[in-house]
């Protein structure tokens, strides 16, 4: 599939791995997320079709991307998901094709997503409590998604993972219960700082729990050995227990960015790339999708923006401004 140069920029990183947010709605309206209302949704149109993501990976995957990874909103809500599944799954039969969902519809989805392709799903689980959950997602639903991820299981997606953001006052007094319990159910958990993306800008940094706290909650309460041979790449810092009972890992992304080694890139619900969760800037591909554009300008504008990718993040420097697009627009 490697028919192009690979994409490396400046500081020496090759983007090997494409998130595609496919839709910036969602059943779910969690408060870290999204407001209760007045979400300002995408118009239609403007959400690149199917043929027109399928075109873009296959261009991102003649250049080396080898991993794919569907992302919202909620990328469960799009009609049909299985059969952009199958599109990507025939451009590269071997593609490592993964979805991050809230797991509400994966009782229904689970057995053609796999069939489709998808090798493997993250669910957000940030709580075991109803009413919690009822609170934090403002949709009294915990019981869906614990089934969704159940029906996952049972379609033969392996490893299953579970995301966990938790908030000051909020869910932190659950680290140990919600690794527990994936343990317990064989799901792989990592906890992931809250960061600024929220669409209504109420994150605070008091408000959010450090990857170093989330450890020293675990330590004291499982016997934790650190992974060898992590991959640099990945944001996790993961554990394994000791008695063999599976791994956690924890993404500081705020605390400890992993910047350095990030071989990402973000293509937007409306067809825009971002070479960070945080950039500001946007490359319009919807426009090169839709007027003619070859996969050769497709390529170029790719290394255009691959080029001006910044070395990291600066949540932590003063001056530093919140994107204006929340991650449900970005995609996660
Ligand atoms: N900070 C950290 N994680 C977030 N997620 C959504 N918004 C944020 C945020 N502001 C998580 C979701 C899901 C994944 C897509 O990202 O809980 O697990
Ligand atoms: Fe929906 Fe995910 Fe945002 Fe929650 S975090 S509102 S599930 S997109």
């Amino acid at each position: 599939m490697i028919l192009r140069a690979p994409l490396i920029d400046t500081h020496g990183r090759t983007v090997r791995d494409l998130r595609l947010s496919i839709t910036d709605r969602c059943n779910l309206r969690c408060v870290y997320c999204m407001p209760a209302e007045g979400m300002p949704w995408l118009p239609k149109q403007d959400l690149l079709t199917f043929e027109e993501l399928a075109r873009f990976a296959r261009v991102c995957l003649e250049c080396g991307v080898h991993s794919v990874r569907l992302t919202g909103g909620e990328p469960t809500v799009r009609a049909d998901l299985h059969v952009l599944v199958r599109m990507l799954h025939e451009l590269a039969p071997g593609l490592d094709l993964s979805l991050t969902t809230n797991g509400l519809k994966l009782v229904e989805m689970s057995p053609a997503l796999k069939a489709a392709g998808l090798t493997r799903v993250n669910v957000s689980v940030d709580t075991l409590s109803r009413e919690r959950f009822h609170q934090l997602a403002r949709r009294d639903r915990l019981a869906e998604v614990l089934a969704g991820l159940e029906a996952a299981r049972a379609a033969g997606f392996s490893p299953i993972k579970v995301n966990a953001v938790l908030m000051r006052g909020v869910n932190d007094d659950e680290v140990v219960a919600l690794a527990g319990w994936a343990r317990d159910e064989g799901y792989e958990l990592r906890f992931i700082e809250w960061m600024p993306l929220d669409f209504q800008h109420s994150w605070e940094r008091s408000r959010l729990v450090p990857a170093a706290e989330i450890l020293e909650q675990l330590e004291h309460a499982f016997l934790l050995e650190p992974e060898d041979g992590d991959d640099p790449s990945a944001p996790a810092r993961t554990f394994r227990y000791r008695d063999g009972r599976g791994r956690v890992g924890v993404i500081a992304s705020v605390t400890r960015p992993f910047c350095g080694t990030c071989d990402r890139i973000r293509l937007t619900a409306d067809g825009q790339v971002r070479t960070c969760l945080f950039a500001n800037r946007e490359y319009d591909f919807r426009r090169v999708l839709r007027e003619g554009g070859t996969d050769d300008e497709i390529e170029a504008l790719l290394r255009a923006a691959v080029l001006r990718k910044l070395p990291g993040h600066l949540i932590s420097q003063p001056g530093f401004v919140q994107p204006a697009r929340g991650m449900s627009a970005i995609g996660g």
